[in-house]
């Protein structure tokens, strides 16, 4: 039984952590496309074809279940993989939902038309790719009504923490959180829509204050694969072993990943 991470890189070791501290008896299988991340500069075509052709490496892997931690993946390309390409033995699941329901208060399953819900203004910083496939003001639209979205696409800041450039990460947070406040001066929430970003959280809560509340999805999307897992058990697939693959330099890609997540990471070629 093994459950797949996919990402374009290292940040969705964020992800992973939380789904393995939430289920430590499910073995986990994460796939890093480093060779070529970064996604949010591509356009959506390229991003499906990168993004199905590692979901079928973690389906090898015994991965029946593909958790999209790459907001950029769950945004341009999620949707397409559903409608027309996913077999019916095997599922692929994205990060926006669990983000969407924590914001709205509003569950999942609840149908009921969109409505006003408690936050008005709300600031989305993602990759330029997320931004403009607009699929997170899409799904909000269906749960709520009443949300300004302004987006910032956080151009740079991908390539500057998987090479661990922190001074430059950081730098370029602030940039972003002062262009963002431009356009919206006062956010309420903000949704931090790159797996990568998390890592900086205390930089953006630092810059956009201690009163704007600051979402990230690790723990909302390990609390959601929990539940899921509890009414789809039989999608936990046969892998029994969990894992570490990269299209990159596994030595390389390892390094970064053990300075990310404080811990021995050992990265094998997908
Ligand atoms: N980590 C991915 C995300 O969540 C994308 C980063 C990238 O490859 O640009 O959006």
């Amino acid at each position: 039984m093994a459950v797949g991470v996919f990402d374009s890189g290292l940040g969705g070791l964020t992800v992973l952590d939380a789904v393995s501290k939430q289920l430590p008896d499910v073995p986990f299988v994460y796939f890093a496309d480093s060779s070529h991340a970064p996604y949010g500069v591509r356009d959506a075509d390229d991003i499906y074809d990168l993004t199905t052709k590692a979901v079928e490496r973690l389906w090898e892997a015994g991965c029946d279940l593909v958790i999209l931690a790459c907001n950029t993946a769950s945004a341009a390309a999620l949707r397409r993989m559903q409608e027309s390409w996913i077999p019916k033995d095997k599922r692929v699941l994205g990060v926006f939902v669990p983000l969407i329901e924590a914001l709205t208060e509003r569950q999942w399953g609840d149908n009921s038309p969109p409505r006003e819900v408690a936050v008005q203004h709300v600031a989305l910083f993602a990759t330029p790719a997320t931004v403009s496939s607009r699929a997170f003001q899409r799904e909000l639209a269906f749960r709520a009504i009443g949300v300004d979205v302004e987006a910032q696409a956080c151009g740079g800041l991908v390539d500057a923490i998987e090479e661990g450039d922190m001074i430059l990460a950081e730098a370029l947070v602030r940039s972003h959180v002062d262009a963002l406040k431009r356009k919206m001066p006062s956010p309420e929430a903000a949704i931090l829509g790159c797996t990568h970003y998390p890592l900086m959280q205390e930089t953006y809560q630092e810059a956009l204050g201690a009163d704007v509340k600051v979402y990230s999805q690790a723990n909302l999307v390990a609390a959601s694969l929990e539940d899921y897992l509890k009414r789809h058990p039989e999608m936990i697939g046969s892998g029994q072993d969990s894992g570490f693959l990269t299209t990159g330099d596994p030595e390389k890609v390892s390094r970064h990943a053990t300075q990310f997540l404080k811990r021995k990471i050992n990265f094998t070629k997908a």
